[in-house]
């Protein structure tokens, strides 16, 4: 093989391999992505509670706000600890469920 056609033949393998790799990349990242929101739908309130609600101060109980409060207290946490709307929901709706 001459030098050019084997400069060419490269350069074709590299376009493969790179399509190949950004479909890679690609499928992956959406694959997680759908497994993040799934893992989120799958987590109960109490447990977005647990794992968000304790990293700045100690978790307030449920019984410490009425519901009106926990609307309110939602949406300033939701900001401070940056939840989804779906996270808040959850959360919100679990303090409601258990004052
Ligand atoms: C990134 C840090 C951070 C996270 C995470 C966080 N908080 Fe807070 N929280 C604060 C700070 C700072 C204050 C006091 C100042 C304020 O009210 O914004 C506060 C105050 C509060 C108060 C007192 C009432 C009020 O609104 O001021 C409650 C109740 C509360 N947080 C509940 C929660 C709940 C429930 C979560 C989980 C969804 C949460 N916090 C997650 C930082 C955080």
């Amino acid at each position: 093989m001459s030098n050019e056609i084997l400069n060419l033949y490269s350069m074709k393998k590299l376009t493969v391999l790179s399509i190949v790799l950004f479909a890679g990349i690609g499928t992956t990242i959406i694959i997680n992505g759908c497994a993040t929101s799934q893992a989120v739908a799958a987590k109960s309130g109490a447990q977005l509670w647990g794992e968000n609600c304790l990293r700045c101060h100690n978790a307030p109980a449920p019984a410490d706000y009425s519901d009106a409060q926990w609307e309110t207290i939602g949406m300033h946490m939701k900001l401070r600890a940056n939840l989804t709307d779906d996270e808040t929901k959850k959360i919100v709706a679990f303090f409601k469920s258990a004052n």
